[in-house]
């Protein structure tokens, strides 16, 4: 099939180059100039593990074309995907105005029949919206369906092709089995529903998510209050098939650009529905506290005070295998260690430059060596589990720090075991110092 995939984020750009090496013709559309530059020459212009041995295979064979015209593009295919940004606004709403832009241009330079797929993020009811308001006074035929992607970051390739269901959200079943057809090579159920029923599916997901670890962060939090250990604790609970063991990972919670912009969109959601989400408005404070709680046991750890305290803090992706940063547990706890007067040493493996550019004025210095990062420090903090990081060898860093030797665990990764054999003053969120 011929299908122009509009947007080159971490989805659009997967999808299209996922899309290209099943075999479809795709032309991907980019507005932003340096991007585009960067894809028409060879570049990919973000880290995901395994894209671009795809990228340079389908660029080499011809099987994928980048352009900033979408009217052009639209001329030449019979489905349009979009993958557009759904920022959040300052008070939590989903910002559509990318969606409605190019649903706009959609409906104006249609052709011939046309199918689009929604993959973008959007709240429930956008589909119909769209349809009302552009796509049923297109100037061509148009089929609208809602098809949300579940794609981790860093691990978006694989996901592509090993998703645990494919949501297809359509008022028609030729244009859901058109787009199943499109999914031929992926073994995976194809769940047909309506286009609203469709976009709720991906809220939830995120939502639910989200709250298994809010929750078991709020369960490790009591573990320490009442002696029991979370790692005993968690895989226990999730041993149980209706639970299940993912997403039971205590520590400083969750970040990036998905799960705190979709819970809250999905609260203001309710909101604007007159109906009262409670629990999610507890998933999305108690996931906030969690990096107040990290702040809190640092402070004390070093006697109440960090004015003038040196502290290393290793890892600003908001997870391993990525350069991103937005909303990274990471950040926040630099942010208020620094406006306490702590001298920060941050770290990591490759989102320093996307730290620098938000951590602008408050003295941060960054190193990509961490045994550097750590030298003279008071106390580190391990924010994001990199596994680089679990290999460090931590006597050293230790010899290296100055009294008290404070290491917070945030992602309760590390050998407790062999941390506390080293001498520091371990913490973490749950654990016991020793295990039975
Ligand atoms: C998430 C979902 O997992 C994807 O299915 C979804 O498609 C995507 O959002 C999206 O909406 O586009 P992603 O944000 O890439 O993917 O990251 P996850 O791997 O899900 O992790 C999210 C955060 O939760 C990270 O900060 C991670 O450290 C944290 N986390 C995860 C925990 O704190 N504990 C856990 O047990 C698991």
């Amino acid at each position: 099939m011929r299908i122009a995939v509009i947007g080159t984020g971490y989805v659009g750009l997967v999808a299209a180059c996922c899309l290209a090496k099943s075999g479809h013709e795709v032309i991907a559309v980019e507005k932003d100039k340096s991007k585009l530059n960067m894809l028409q020459n060879g570049m990919l212009p973000i880290y995901e593990e395994g894209l671009s041995d795809i990228f340079e295979h389908i660029t080499k064979d011809k099987r994928i074309v980048f352009s900033h015209d979408l009217k052009g593009a639209l001329r030449h295919v019979d489905m349009a995907m979009i993958a557009v940004g759904t920022p959040a606004t300052s008070d939590g709403r989903v910002d559509l105005s990318q969606v409605n832009e190019v649903a706009a241009s959609i409906a104006e330079f249609s052709q011939k029949p046309m199918t689009v797929v929604m993959k973008s993020t959007v709240p429930p009811g956008t589909g119909e919206m769209l349809l009302r308001r552009y796509f049923s006074k297109a100037n061509a035929d148009i089929e609208y369906i809602s098809n949300p992607e579940f794609l981790r970051e860093g691990k978006a390739v694989w996901d592509w092709y090993n998703p645990d269901r494919i949501v297809i959200g359509s008022s028609s079943r030729d244009s859901a089995n058109l787009l199943a057809e499109v999914y031929d090579d992926i073994k995976a159920p194809k769940i047909i529903m309506d286009i609203t029923s469709a976009e709720m599916v991906k809220y939830a997901s995120n939502a639910f998510l989200a709250t298994k670890i809010s929750f078991i962060n709020e369960i490790a939090n009591l573990c320490e209050r009442v002696g029991a250990d979370i790692d005993d604790v968690a895989p226990a609970v999730g041993m149980d098939k209706r639970i299940g063991k993912h997403f039971l990972q205590a520590g400083l919670g969750y970040g990036g650009s998905c799960f705190p912009k979709d819970t809250k969109g999905l609260e203001y959601i309710s909101l604007f529905n007159d109906y009262d989400f409670n629990l999610l408005k507890a998933v999305i404070e108690v996931n906030a506290k969690q990096r107040v709680i990290a702040v809190r046991k640092v402070v004390q750890a070093l006697g109440g005070d960090v004015m003038g305290k040196n502290i290393a803090v290793l890892g600003l992706a908001f997870k391993p295998g990525t350069d991103d940063v937005r909303e990274a547990p990471a950040l926040d706890i630099i942010d208020h260690l620094c406006s306490d007067g702590a001298k920060v040493n941050a770290c990591d493996p490759m989102a320093i430059e996307n730290a620098k550019k938000i951590l602008k004025n408050n003295g941060v210095k960054f190193y990509s060596n961490p045994y550097e990062a750590c030298a003279g420090c008071e106390a580190v903090i391990l924010a994001t589990e990199w596994p680089e990081f679990l290999k460090l060898n931590w006597k050293a860093i230790k010899e290296s720090m100055k009294p008290p030797f404070v290491l917070l665990d945030g992602r309760n990764a590390l050998d407790r075991g062999v941390i506390v054999s080293c001498g520091y003053e371990y913490y973490s969120f749950g654990r016991r110092t020793k295990r039975l």
